[in-house]
């Protein structure tokens, strides 16, 4: 069942009923503030960091779900609405939501009147935007009054969730005409205040929450929206909140907007005040200055559009499969842009406090913007590799705002420091600046201990030669990939992390997953010495490379598949020999991709047995068979019911792994097939089941073993965003960037007769045509470039900035 369309020439998912299975989001900002924004109005908005400076509040796993938000409730006539349904639930004669690229319009009709809000984070400013817009679709006169409502949070939203004792005494606010002031701590400490305002004559305001929506009611039944009157309330201490009352007469067919601006507004520290006690307002009403009229908003949606356009144009597919088109064009492109902004930091499943950006979450997104915003790339691989630590290993995280790498959720994991292996290898791929290896980067955040970024890749490639197990495998450590594979915990203490505890470093348990991961980064790692002059580190890695391949064949192979690793104590796991958990999805994806076993035939086999033992009708488990008991030497993965989550669930992120492996055997079906399972625009059809949004990718959805089968979880924040797009567009399209060109080497279905590309490309633009005139899945017979033949499938970089149409044709 379907709870809306995708309308592909605007860009947009079109919502025609609000209850849908779960709030259905989009995120507003592109800079440095953002807004979190359901098709319902529920949401919140932050600067920078949805942890430290979160300017209004949101209840997670509420009754109902997702109360809270940009609220304009509508008294017309003593009978109250809510345009976004929520929280009112009145019900309306229109409701449709469309989410568009940085913006999001909720249009509600009830009573013959149209009410149209349109929300965004303008480019250039610290604030959202909202024009209120009504219409009288009626043949009488209208007059009804109108509040607006937002609830300020006391900026950092884990104190703000736990900390009573000291925030009920101490919200402040201040009015001044239309405009209200957040200005909590402001007095002490804080540089920063919130305003909320609006381009028009009000009839009232409220900034205390108790007064505007008494002590007892819900959000769905606000006394003041109820009455019909603003109080006039000032804030003192509680819970302060922001709304404006505005009285409006509409004849028939009459039209009138309101602009609203939520905004975060900073000031030096030897500018703070006006004069003693006056906050500095002088950035406020500049803010509120560039959005008094219509045209100016107008203007500001104009320039969100065409920054899209301009993003996006980067890379635009022509495929027989519409879908598949949908999401590469657009929705794909944008969910990577919304995780290069928030990690894994805030979503509907991810409160903003529990994570920040992670070490390696954020360098395999760099797979999915790199190509759409290459400097922004630049910036956060030199912001990680600052987080990296002198032997090579790394913080899991950091926290935007400071840029400083912690270990709140654990450290440790063995995997981490090779991802910026790969991430630097992927920018330098896509953009040709090798420039980047010579930045001086920190270590741990400390200046003083700089060295240029290919030091930083030494000491992550020798990190795993340090740490070998006695097979001569990589050492996990904490765990690898898989957060939860966790071998040297043994934690059997209720309540206790399974990310930080460590009571068992056995230093001997090894993850095939990392061989394989070491080995597929590692051709990259010798390319990159080199271009450094680095010829010596380049041949250790060459035999390092080789040694481990060796490995993998002799004690990582099972027979049937690649094993998964070994436990503390060397036996198997992932194996045949093993009850439970017998074949996993990681090994079998990175070892293929790192070409492992590939002319030996085993690829194929690995890859088989995959499809035999882990594939579903909603994407490919991630192990088989799921864990029925706990198993302290397995850790938390044995943690999660069967089929939930690492407990071999459909853990999306890699299932893209097998799709890219699959092309690497030429099997261009099975490769769609993968891609298609898990692609959100394929489950529209069953949304009542998924659950989750139809236009972004989860993280997991329950397989097999689970009750609920087929049920989506953790929309939007995870790496299956970047990774579904890289093997989408350089593997199955295959247009692929390498250090010296782009490489055109599609494996698709032999049912295609072809598909076009767009592709922007170090400053050249291409127009590739493909042809697949012999029906084959792989392969390039010939290309041509402006009519010339060229040899090989390596387009040049001609670096002069203009179009070149290219001609490729399969068999
Ligand atoms: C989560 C984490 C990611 C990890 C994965 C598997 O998505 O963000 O870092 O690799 O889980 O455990
Ligand atoms: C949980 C999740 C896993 C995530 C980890 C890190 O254990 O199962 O997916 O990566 O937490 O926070």
């Amino acid at each position: 069942m379907k709870y809306g369309y995708f309308d592909d020439a605007a860009r947009e998912y079109v919502i025609t009923r609000p209850d849908t299975p779960y709030p259905w989001i989009n995120y507003l900002g592109e800079e440095d503030f953002f807004s979190l924004m359901s098709n319902t109005s529920g949401g919140y908005s932050f600067y920078k960091d949805a942890r430290m400076l979160r300017l209004t509040r949101y209840r997670y796993n509420n009754v109902p779900t997702d109360a809270g938000g940009k609220y304009y409730y509508i008294n017309e006539n003593g009978d109250l609405w809510t345009p976004g349904w929520m929280p009112v639930k009145a019900d309306l004669e229109k409701y449709e939501c469309r989410h568009g690229l940085g913006y999001t319009v909720i249009t509600g009709k009830r009573n013959g009147l149209l009410c149209e809000q349109t929300a965004l984070v303008p480019l250039g400013y610290t604030a959202e935007v909202t024009r209120v817009k009504f219409r009288n679709e009626t043949d009488k006169k209208k007059e009804f009054t109108f509040f607006s409502f937002v609830e300020f949070c006391l900026w950092n939203a884990l104190d703000d969730m736990t900390n009573f004792q000291r925030n009920f005494s101490i919200g402040e606010v201040e009015v001044i005409g239309t405009t209200i002031y957040h200005k909590t701590e402001y007095r002490e400490r804080r540089n920063h205040y919130a305003v909320f305002s609006v381009n028009a004559n009000i009839d009232g305001f409220d900034t205390d929450r108790e007064t505007f929506i008494g002590l007892y009611n819900g959000f769905d039944d606000p006394d003041v929206p109820k009455a019909g009157k603003s109080r006039n309330s000032i804030a003192s201490g509680w819970a302060p909140i922001g709304s404006h009352s505005i009285k409006v007469k509409l004849e028939p067919g009459e039209e009138k907007s309101f602009i609203f601006v939520l905004g975060y507004c900073e000031n030096p520290e030897d500018q703070k005040w006006e004069c003693p006690g006056v906050i500095n307002k002088a950035p406020a009403q500049k803010l509120l200055a560039a959005f008094r009229t219509d045209e100016q908003f107008e203007a500001a949606m104009q320039a969100m559009h065409a920054y899209f356009e301009e993003q996006l144009s980067n890379y635009q597919a022509k495929t027989p499969d519409e879908k598949m088109n949908r999401m590469v064009n657009t929705w794909n492109q944008y969910q990577c842009t919304v995780t290069y902004h928030m990690s894994r930091s805030a979503s509907y499943f991810e409160s903003g406090i529990g994570r920040g950006m992670g070490f390696r979450d954020s360098t395999q997104d760099l797979l999915g913007f790199v190509h759409i915003i290459p400097e922004l790339a630049r910036e956060r691989i030199l912001d990680i590799a600052a987080t990296q630590m002198e032997d090579g290993s790394a913080y899991h995280q950091y926290q935007p705002l400071t840029k400083k790498g912690n270990n709140d959720i654990g450290s440790g994991f063995n995997d981490d420091p090779l991802w910026l292996i790969f991430g630097v290898a992927a920018y330098i791929k896509e953009t040709g600046d090798e420039s980047i290896l010579d930045e001086m980067v920190a270590y741990d955040c400390d200046a003083s201990k700089a060295k240029p970024l290919s030091d930083h890749l030494i000491r992550s490639f020798h990190h795993v030669t340090d740490n070998l197990g006695p097979h001569g495998l990589p050492l996990i450590g904490r765990a690898d990939w898989n957060d939860c594979l966790n071998l040297n915990c043994f934690s059997k203490t209720p309540g206790e992390s399974f990310q930080t505890t460590a009571n068992f470093e056995s230093g001997v348990a090894e993850s095939v997953f990392i061989a394989g991961m070491f080995v597929a980064v590692g051709e990259d790692y010798q390319q990159l010495c080199k271009m450094r002059g680095l010829d010596d580190e380049a041949a250790f890695a060459d035999v390092e490379c080789k040694k481990m391949y060796d490995t993998v064949m002799k004690d990582g192979w099972d027979g049937k598949w690649f094993l998964r690793a070994y436990d503390a104590f060397g036996n198997k796991i992932g194996s045949h020999e093993n009850r439970d958990g017998q074949i996993f999805i990681e090994p079998q994806g990175f070892c293929v991709m790192a070409g492992i076993g590939i002319k030996e035939g085993r690829a194929k086999e690995a890859l088989d047995s995959v499809r035999d033992l882990l594939d579903t009708p909603y994407g490919v488990s991630l192990l088989w068979p799921t864990y029925k008991e706990y198993h302290v030497e397995l850790g938390e993965i044995t943690s999660y019911p069967p089929s939930y989550k690492e407990n071999g669930g459909i853990f999306c992120h890699n299932n893209p792994w097998i799709t890219i492996a699959e092309t690497m055997i030429g099997r261009g079906d099975r490769a769609l097939s993968t891609y298609q399972h898990i692609c959100p625009a394929y489950t529209e059809d069953i949304s009542e089941r998924h659950r989750t949004e139809p236009y972004v990718y989860p993280q997991m959805i329950a397989s097999v073993d689970a009750p609920r089968q087929g049920e989506a979880k953790n929309s939007w924040l995870t790496g299956t965003a970047s990774w579904t797009l890289y093997s989408v567009t350089q593997y199955i399209l295959g247009i692929r960037p390498q250090y010296n060109g782009l490489m055109i080497d599609p494996c698709i279905s032999d049912k295609w007769d072809g598909f076009t590309i767009t592709r922007k490309f170090r400053g050249d633009t291409f127009h590739i045509t493909v042809t697949n005139p012999d029906h084959v899945m792989k392969g390039v017979k010939s290309i041509t470039v402006d009519g010339k033949a060229i040899e090989g499938n390596v387009l040049p970089v001609y670096g002069d900035g203009k179009e070149h149409n290219v001609q490729a044709v399969m068999g």
